[in-house]
């Protein structure tokens, strides 16, 4: 099991002022930013694409930058995300002809691949390429918006990964994005996450460090 990490996405941050927005959760102990891509064709809204990662890079953020990609067609994404800088692209397989071409796409350019399901998602696509995969993300609300609700059948699904992964014995990240809060974030790791999204529960509260702190201590008992 990898050590646990707290993934803000930034989809919740004041856009207009992003960089400092990064700086101060990155500062408040977040140790990966959660960045979600969304087209306005495979998920019904439109988010930041290739160039503001960019941007985040210029701006000097160096902690790894966790894209999560919910667009369709996911290949030509790909290489813009790899050039702009990201340390993690995942996708979900249903958005992709070849999943195994594009995890392939992700590797070739140094950079971490992933595959994401959605809650009513079955994990079928992953038998065959386990030995691809630097991260597993299951999504604990319909991917789309930020602040919803978590869907608690989500824990079983954790466990059944957390299974494989374990039986494969590779170094594969668990994360779990959706509705994560202090309040849920304990159970989620004890079902066998190690990654935690959490948007809406650090951005809108005042103290990202307070908020960040408080999450440690539940991972921790
Ligand atoms: C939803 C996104 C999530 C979202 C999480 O489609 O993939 O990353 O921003 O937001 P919260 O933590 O507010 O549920
Ligand atoms: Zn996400």
């Amino acid at each position: 099991m990898l050590p646990y990490a707290i993934a803000p996405s930034i989809l919740s941050a004041d856009f207009a002022r992003l960089g400092a927005e990064v700086e101060a959760v990155l500062e408040a102990g977040a140790d990966i930013v959660h960045f979600d891509v969304m087209d306005n064709h495979y998920v019904p809204n439109l988010t930041i694409g290739p160039m503001v990662c960019k941007a985040l890079r210029q701006y000097g953020i160096k902690a790894p930058i966790d894209v999560h990609l919910m667009v369709k067609p996911v290949d030509r994404m790909i290489g813009d995300f790899i050039e702009a800088g990201a340390s993690y692209i995942t996708f979900h397989p249903e958005a992709s002809e070849h999943v195994d071409r594009s995890l392939q796409l992700i590797k070739s350019g140094g950079v971490k691949a992933g595959l994401v399901f959605n809650p009513a998602s079955s994990l079928d696509a992953l038998k065959y390429v386990m030995d691809k995969l630097d991260m597993i993300l299951l999504m604990s609300v319909n991917p789309g918006f930020g602040g919803q609700k978590f869907i608690p059948t989500t824990l079983q699904k954790v466990k059944e990964v957390r299974a494989l992964i374990d039986a494969v014995g590779l170094d594969i990240r668990l994360e779990v994005d959706g509705g994560i809060s202090v309040n849920n974030i304990a159970e989620v790791a004890k079902a066998g996450a190690d990654t935690f999204v959490a948007g809406s529960a650090i951005f809108n509260t005042s103290d990202y460090r307070q908020t960040i702190d408080t999450m440690r201590v539940a991972l921790a008992k």
